[in-house]
């Protein structure tokens, strides 16, 4: 195992702490996968009791980097449901649709399988503090993690641009917050800089142990799906790491032989946040950092680090990059949470990007899909408040008002009417 650059192909040894080679490029980690790998090996550990067998990433490990038992650090993650709804697979227009739900992992998002690997490593080569710059999520899990770790964590976040949930998660778990002024993108650069000039290991997705732990939602969906490949991946796309993820996941299970065909990728940007579906359009011929403005706070996001990672995976997979309005997103991330499923704004990103490129006839109406949902619920209240009760609300078909009664049984009558 070793880390190599996707730019020049130097490379560096596992217990390296750089994020970027000398030349600027991005890194790899490179695992040692000569020989074919049975699905049964991972298959077995289902019933077992295992603490690392439990973990939804670590089952895979052969899979993964190998780090010393002993200093893993797993809650243990990933075992999240997979969600079949006829009523959401018609919305999208597609013939099967399941959606793999990271919101379920523990502190409430995908970034927990990331999390634990690079922790891991962190703590393997002895780090003294880690951090990270974020729109809430990785900060929440580099807190949560980092404490399990015994390890001080430092958090740089755009001032007020987070959710409460979020921040409340990252507080209540220990980390020195850093509110920046300005966007996620310049905390980004800050929590770069800071870290190289005060020796501090950076968490952010940009260092390639996040994306080896990350590439595990592709493992355990197949595992769920008893080995059988979707034709189409949907997923958000903001800072770009599990797009990256999702395409070294796919290298890796084919040097294993288990993958039988390669899906096909769709990543899916908010249309006020969408510099990589720009780059896109343009055939890769351009990339253009923007201001980023979106509802959907967790991908606000204008100059993606794992841009030049990104583009690779979409080349890989004949993917394609789409973009969704507030609007579409919005719309979309209603009928999942009445659905009973549930999900942050960011995440109904995959079912609106779904839905527009079955209209667009990309993604033929007969295709297997499934879908990535990245955060939970409650990680966005305000967002779900203002959808329903906000201005413009009455306007809104799928807006569930409440109501104000007096309480008689009279004027429960009314509403009971209309209820049923
Ligand atoms: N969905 C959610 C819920 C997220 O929190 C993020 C990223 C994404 C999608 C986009 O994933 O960056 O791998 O393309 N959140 C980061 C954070 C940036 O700081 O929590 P990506």
């Amino acid at each position: 195992m070793f880390l190599r650059c996707m730019e020049c192909g130097q490379q560096f040894p596992a217990t390296s702490v750089q994020t970027r080679c000398d030349c600027g490029g991005l890194l790899d980690v490179v695992l040692d996968i000569t020989e074919p790998i049975s699905t049964s090996t991972f298959d077995q550990r289902l019933c077992s009791l295992n603490p690392l067998d439990r973990s939804g990433v670590w089952r895979f490990r052969e899979l993964l980097p190998t780090i010393p038992t002993e200093a893993i650090v797993t809650k243990p993650e990933g075992n999240t449901n997979l969600y079949e709804n006829g009523e959401l697979a018609r919305w999208a227009g597609v013939d099967r649709l399941v959606l793999k739900h990271e919101g379920e992992n523990p502190t409430g998002s995908f970034k927990d399988r990331g999390m634990t690997v690079a922790t891991s490593h962190a703590k393997w080569v002895g780090a003294r503090m880690v951090a990270c710059a974020s729109t809430g999520n990785t900060s929440a899990s580099v807190a949560a993690y980092a404490a399990l770790a015994g390890i001080p964590s430092i958090v740089f976040i755009p001032e007020g641009k987070i959710s409460a949930a979020k921040l409340g998660q990252t507080i209540a778990y220990g980390a020195q917050i850093v509110q920046v002024h300005g966007d996620f993108d310049a905390a980004m650069t800050l929590v770069q800089q800071a870290c190289a000039a005060h020796d501090i290991y950076l968490l952010n997705s940009i260092n390639a142990f996040r994306l080896e732990g990350q590439k595990t939602i592709f493992y355990d969906l197949l595992q769920q799906l008893e080995w059988r490949v979707p034709d189409w991946i949907v997923m958000p796309g903001g800072n770009l790491g599990n797009t990256s993820a999702i395409g070294r996941a796919m290298t890796d299970l084919s040097s294993a032989g288990i993958l039988t065909k390669t899906p096909r990728l769709a990543v899916i940007q908010a249309a006020g946040a969408a510099p990589f579906y720009e780059a896109f359009v343009s055939g890769f011929r351009s990339y253009e950092p923007v201001e980023a403005s979106t509802v959907a706070s967790a991908i606000r996001i204008g100059d993606p680090v794992s841009y030049t990672r990104a583009r690779r995976t979409i080349e890989q997979t004949n993917g394609v990059v789409e973009a969704v309005t507030d609007d579409e997103l919005l719309d979309a991330k209603a009928m999942i949470d009445r659905a009973g499923i549930g999900c942050e704004p960011a995440s109904a990103a995959s079912l609106a990007g779904l839905r527009k490129l079955v209209h667009a006839g990309t993604i033929p109406a007969s295709s297997f899909v499934a879908g990535y949902l990245t955060g939970h619920l409650m990680k966005d209240a305000d967002v779900v408040m203002e959808y329903h009760l906000g201005s413009g609300s009455e306007h809104r078909p799928l807006a569930n008002r409440p109501v104000v009664i007096d309480p008689t049984l009279d004027a429960l009558e009314g509403v009971l009417r209309r209820a049923v």
